[in-house]
């Protein structure tokens, strides 16, 4: 079983997750700028231009990247950082105290994300993985495990959750004006699907396990984020509809996204130049239950004209929706009897970034320093992007199983613990920056 005040969390037990760097201006580390490296240097290592400004002072002294195109586009970005071939070497260097290392971002692919991150957390080097925790559960628990064990910091770059229009359902929620919550249906158009994800390392099981990984772990986190619950049973139904039919592949090591992206590619039966292996599905579908008895839903497909996230939450006295994900956008409220109407009885514009996260991407980094250095309670919690890898990767398992329903299995007690007591009383954890093992 996970402890009581986990499987029944309100938002405050959300928010404070492994509070376990505190300020300490007795710790020489806390006195100097903090040595961030970032490990894997692809399309997604953009967001380590994030760190000079989420904590000033902290900067990039080390990158490791194994293939050598990476390499090249870290040494053009940071001149003056150690680029190694190889985590290892990083982790030799920082050990023999040549290069020490505070914390790492972690931006490789994401069946890299448990080796490389209990391999820092073993190093006591502390972590910014980006999601999701791992491709499969065991993976997750492995990481979580390894970071209770170790006491090293870990934190999950789930930076949905700092969007603007994700604060904005929350709050329209936390202020009771749609009632109690009972229902969270997600509908996610992945309009620049055949670029994203179709043309690497994305369209293969093997490295995702499943886009319901990939790509639904921020929605699945969301929704137990905005339901106060984590899924318990799922059942998932989908199929590879569009992109498995396309014959023209190619092996893409060392390019990343950006050279290959284009809106041009239109309709998605034209797209060439797919990865050698395409068997993910294109259209996932999953039904979740949740611990406090929320009935959820997630659609996603790959290849709609539109790129965006729709969510629909129902409560007992109203609904919310979100019609667009960035600023330009609007949460709709409907709680008065009608028949259908296009104007919400109240209306919220969504606040931030036009197109993209990069706001959230520096609220997300900033927390994480936040964290590590001044101890502060985080809104991303390493126990719910467990709970996130949980349900996506068993809801994949249920639906190339016939859709058989599945129940989520619990982590072990110390863990949930381990980061439970962090929760409660944050005030009381101890340092660990610049620790080495
Ligand atoms: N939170 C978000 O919004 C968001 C957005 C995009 C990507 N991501 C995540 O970022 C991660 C990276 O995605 P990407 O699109 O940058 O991938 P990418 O393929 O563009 O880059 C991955 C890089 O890691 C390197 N690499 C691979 N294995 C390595 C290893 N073992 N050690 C060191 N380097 C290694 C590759 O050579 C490459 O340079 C993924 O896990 C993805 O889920 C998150």
């Amino acid at each position: 079983m996970l402890h009581d005040s986990v499987m029944h969390k309100d938002v405050d037990a959300q928010r404070v997750t492994d509070s376990n760097i505190t300020t300490d201006s007795s710790n020489p580390a806390t006195q100097r700028p903090l040595r961030v490296a970032v490990i894997g240097f692809g399309a997604r290592a953009q967001i380590a231009e994030h760190v000079a400004v989420a904590r000033p002072g902290a900067h990039i002294v080390a990158i490791a990247d194994s293939n050598p195109d990476g390499q090249g586009r870290a040494l053009a970005a940071y001149p003056a950082a150690t680029i190694h071939p190889s985590l290892d070497a990083l982790i030799e260097a920082h050990r023999s105290g040549d290069a020490t290392i505070d914390a790492a971002i972690v931006t490789t692919p994401d069946n890299t994300h448990e080796g490389v991150a209990v391999a820092l957390l073993q190093a006591g080097i502390a972590v910014y993985l980006e999601k999701p925790l791992a491709i499969t559960l065991e993976g997750a628990d492995r990481v979580l495990t390894t970071a209770a064990e170790t006491g090293t910091a870990l934190y999950v770059g789930h930076n949905f959750r700092h969007s603007g229009v994700v604060r904005t359902m929350r709050e329209i929620i936390e202020r009771g004006e749609i009632g109690e919550v009972k229902a969270v249906w997600v509908r996610h158009f992945v309009g620049n699907g055949g670029d994203y994800y179709f043309k690497d390392w994305h369209a293969d099981r093997s490295k995702t396990g499943t886009l319901l990984l990939q790509k639904a772990s921020h929605d699945i986190d969301i929704v137990h984020y905005l339901a106060s619950g984590y899924t318990r049973r799922v059942v998932g139904m989908g199929d590879l509809m569009v992109y498995g039919d396309i014959t023209d592949r190619r092996d893409r090591t060392g390019e990343v996204m950006p050279d290959w992206f284009s809106f041009d590619n239109w309709p998605p039966a034209s797209h060439t130049g797919l990865n050698p292996v395409v068997d993910v599905e294109d259209v996932s579908m999953m039904l979740m239950t949740l611990d406090n008895g929320v009935m959820a839903s997630y659609q996603q497909c790959h290849f709609t004209p539109d790129y965006w996230r729709n969510y629909t939450v129902i409560g007992t006295e109203g609904r919310l929706e979100n019609i667009g994900d960035t600023a330009g956008g609007v949460v709709k409220v409907w709680n008065r009897r009608h028949d259908w109407q296009v104007d919400g009885d109240l209306e919220y514009p969504i606040e931030g970034v036009t197109s993209g996260h990069d706001d959230a991407d520096l609220l997300t980094m900033t927390e994480f320093f936040d964290h590590l250095v001044d101890g502060l309670p985080t809104l991303v919690s390493p126990l719910a992007a467990r709970e996130a890898v949980a349900a996506g990767s068993l809801a994949a398992a249920s639906l190339r199983e016939g859709s058989r329903p599945i129940d989520v299995p619990t982590l072990p007690a110390h863990v949930v613990d381990y980061f439970t007591r962090r929760t409660s009383s944050p005030q009381s954890a101890q340092t660990t920056l610049g620790r080495t093992s």
